[in-house]
């Protein structure tokens, strides 16, 4: 019988697939045909990047084995098998990279899912990825304002586009061609113009995308203000992306002030 301590047990035993190997499996399953270099390690993924056979250059970004003795609902998976897990957390990466595609916004083109991996867009050319802004110079730029008014431009198209990313950092803003790209969807969310929504809603509350909203930018203008000395007012910056949306917020606001009163 597979009772709850055996799964725990077997969870341990369960092997870390190696970079390799992960490797070897993303061509075995046509996400490239050849890998060039790995190009991000962190503890949850590693991204490597190839060409593809249709000679495009591929970012490959590949999930590891979710160690966490946390139970429950991670990024909308229940936690079972972990290979399940992490498969789980590829497709979802992939369609939310998706839907920002498809709404415009500049993300790289998400090209296939398999296995424990997604193949996207490689964004920078035959040289390699990319920088990240976090890896750019004070004088790389000649004008930094530009720079920042070009985030400010993403998040509000983001948000009025009913999305807000939850890790809009210089860690997940690569420059490229001129123009800020962004990457790293899966704690990305789609959001309700109002608070209710039904259990089990592929849509979050506005009340929470609002709070993530203030978060990213709360990591933003900080990087932009220690780096460059580049200092706007947090809070007009905040009504602009709102845009429209501000009238439903400041709503939910007042309803939920009502109802906790
Ligand atoms: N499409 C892409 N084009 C160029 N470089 C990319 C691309 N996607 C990812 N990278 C590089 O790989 C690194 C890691 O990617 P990403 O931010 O998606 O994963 P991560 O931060 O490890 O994810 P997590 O935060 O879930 O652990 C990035 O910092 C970036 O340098
Ligand atoms: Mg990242």
């Amino acid at each position: 019988m597979l009772n709850k301590e055996y799964l725990e047990r077997r969870d341990e035993e369960i092997e870390e697939i190696s970079t390799n190997e992960s490797i070897a499996q993303a061509i075995e399953n046509g996400l490239i045909i050849v890998a060039q270099q790995v190009i991000g390690q962190g503890k949850e993924a590693f991204v490597c990047w190839g060409i593809d056979n249709e000679d495009r250059f591929v970012a490959v970004k590949t999930y590891k084995l979710y160690k966490t003795t946390h139970r429950g609902v991670i990024h909308g998976t229940r936690r079972g098998n972990p290979y399940a897990v992490i498969s789980q957390f590829a497709k979802l990466e992939y369609y939310k990279n998706l839907d920002m595609f498809q709404a415009k916004l500049p993300v790289p083109e998400p090209y296939k899912y398999a296995g424990f991996s997604y193949a996207m867009e490689l964004i920078g050319d035959e040289e390699g990825p990319a920088p990240l802004l976090r890896d750019l110079s004070k004088s790389f730029f000649d004008d930094p304002a530009d720079v920042l008014e070009e985030c400010i431009e993403i998040l509000y198209d983001m948000f009025q586009a009913h999305f807000v990313h939850g890790d809009f950092s210089e860690h997940n803003l690569l420059w490229h061609d001129e123009k800020v790209h962004a990457i790293d969807f899966l704690q990305a969310k789609s959001f309700a113009l109002k608070d209710a929504v039904p259990y089990g809603s592929a849509l979050i509350p506005l009340s929470r995308a609002y709070r993530i909203l203030r978060k990213d930018l709360n990591s933003l203008l900080p990087f932009f203000k220690r780096l460059f000395r580049i200092e706007v007012d947090y809070n007009e910056v905040l009504e602009y992306i709102l845009g429209d949306i501000k009238e439903n917020v400041d709503r939910e606001i007042e309803l939920n002030l009502e109802t906790s009163s």
